[in-house]
């Protein structure tokens, strides 16, 4: 068999004692053949995995192996436990004589331990908009964990003008096989896949994995929701997830605790979504309870979308209905719902921003009842934003930034740090990666230090 690890490695969902490890088989990745997704021959491929202490898999050694099918794409997911929490872990795989690039993972850890937790926020990565530089220099970093808040792929057409091609099936993709073409499309993005080898993963989903826009069940038509289904499908066989999809769904609304520090609420903020509610009402319920009772110092929402007010002036809509504006009412739930050390993470707006949220957006004398970072994009393209001029209508935002990249953050049992990580230029290799600003908050308030904004 030709090289099967074109698409690379990853790890993700990490818990105190256990992680997912994932690769997905392609022998030919860009192979646009329905019946023969990356390549492979409708049958079977036997993977063997290996999990260590150490790179030279000599310490600790687990492995086993199972069968990589074509129902899946010949993605393979292992759930390993038994591990110990807060600890580093390297793994690889075998199939057919060869051996995959050797990934580096580590677990969450202990629900005792007080240790800081190093994590990044990243979204956003049009493939054929730039190159994805950011992602080397976050490799680099190697965070104890990577949140990933939506916009994986984009299934619209390629884009009048490309930095590089998307290749075969440049049009709008619908159907399951035109999806996995164009997650191995990115996946074959030689930095995309040191950041995924280079720590684990818990990714969320914004629109562009399925359709622009969309809204849980559609229009409710059955090509609606063969179509979703085909995505949600391809979104699994591409993510190192814990669970699969089941009749059309993908259990995505999950928690992921480090120690006494931080507890990262990760929502699903379309598959249901309906008219009157952005996470449904079981998501909401799951979320109120957990915001309510959680003992650990932060409480920290990952999701796609803008949660603080943002008013654009100019010509209406000044407020965007898709984002959290939209659903001011579950807003103001979750924000009374939260005790303290309230964090929320975002992104789809392609620019840097960061706030304070407040119990009333249109009081700037009211309490701040938390802080929020919205990342800006690995590679997509931004929409013309007079960023100064939102600031000056919204005194509870405080900062933007118009360049590509990502959010390097600490938690600690004292404070958050969050720095903002960004590269001049997407559209050639090679940019180098510089801090543009840095924040601190302690639990209330947001400081800013070394600030350099654009
Ligand atoms: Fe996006």
């Amino acid at each position: 068999m030709a090289n099967p690890f074109t698409l690379g490695v990853a790890s993700g969902e990490p818990m105190p004692d256990g992680v997912v490890l994932w690769t997905r088989l392609a022998v030919d990745p860009l192979n646009a053949d329905p019946l023969r997704p990356g390549g492979m021959a409708p049958r079977a491929v036997e993977v063997r995995w290996q999990l260590a202490e150490d790179e030279r898999f000599t310490q600790g050694l687990r492995q086993g192996t199972l069968q990589a099918l074509p129902t899946w794409a010949h993605s393979v997911h292992v759930r390993v436990a038994g591990l110990k929490p807060g600890a580093d872990y390297f793994y690889r795989f075998r199939a057919g004589g060869n051996l995959s690039p050797v990934g580096r993972t580590r677990t969450a850890d202990d629900p005792a331990a007080a240790r800081p937790v190093r994590f990044a926020i990243v979204n956003c990565q049009r493939y054929e908009h730039g190159f994805y530089t950011a992602y080397r220099h976050l490799a680099e970093e190697r965070p104890d964990v990577v949140f990933h808040v939506g916009d994986y792929i984009y299934e619209s057409r390629q884009a009048a003008t490309v930095v590089r091609p998307l290749g075969p099936v440049p049009g709008e993709i619908s159907r399951l096989h035109e999806y996995r073409l164009r997650y191995a499309r990115y996946r074959t993005d030689p930095d995309l896949q040191a950041a995924h080898a280079a720590a684990p993963w818990v990714p969320t989903w914004d629109d562009h994995e399925v359709l622009d826009n969309y809204r849980g069940r559609g229009d409710g038509s059955a090509p609606f929701l063969r179509r979703r289904g085909a995505a949600y499908q391809a979104y699994y066989e591409n993510q190192p997830l814990r669970v699969r999809p089941q009749d059309g769904h993908l259990q995505m609304y999950r928690r992921r605790t480090y120690g006494l520090v931080a507890d990262f609420m990760v929502l699903d903020v379309r598959q249901h979504r309906d008219a009157g509610s952005m996470l449904g009402a079981a998501q909401e319920q799951w979320l109120m309870s957990r915001l309510l009772t959680s003992p650990v110092r932060w409480r920290v929402l990952v999701q796609p979308l803008f949660f603080a007010r943002r008013f654009v002036p100019g010509p209406p809509p000044n407020l965007r209905p898709d984002s959290w504006d939209g659903h001011q009412a579950e807003r103001a739930r979750i924000l009374a719902a939260s005790a303290s050390g309230l964090v929320v993470f975002s992104g789809d707006v392609h620019n840097f921003w960061a706030g304070e949220l407040k119990a009333d957006f249109l009081d700037p004398a009211s309490a701040t009842v938390g802080v929020e970072f919205v990342g800006s994009s690995i590679s997509s393209r931004p929409p013309q934003t007079d960023g100064p001029a939102v600031l000056a209508a919204n005194p509870h935002l405080k900062f933007f930034d118009d360049r590509r990249g990502y959010l390097s953050c600490v938690a600690g049992p004292d404070e958050l740090r969050v720095a903002v990580r960004a590269v001049d230029f997407v559209d050639r290799r090679g940019a180098p990666i510089r801090t543009v600003a840095e924040f601190l908050t302690k639990g209330d308030g947001l400081t800013s230090e070394n600030t350099s904004s654009k």
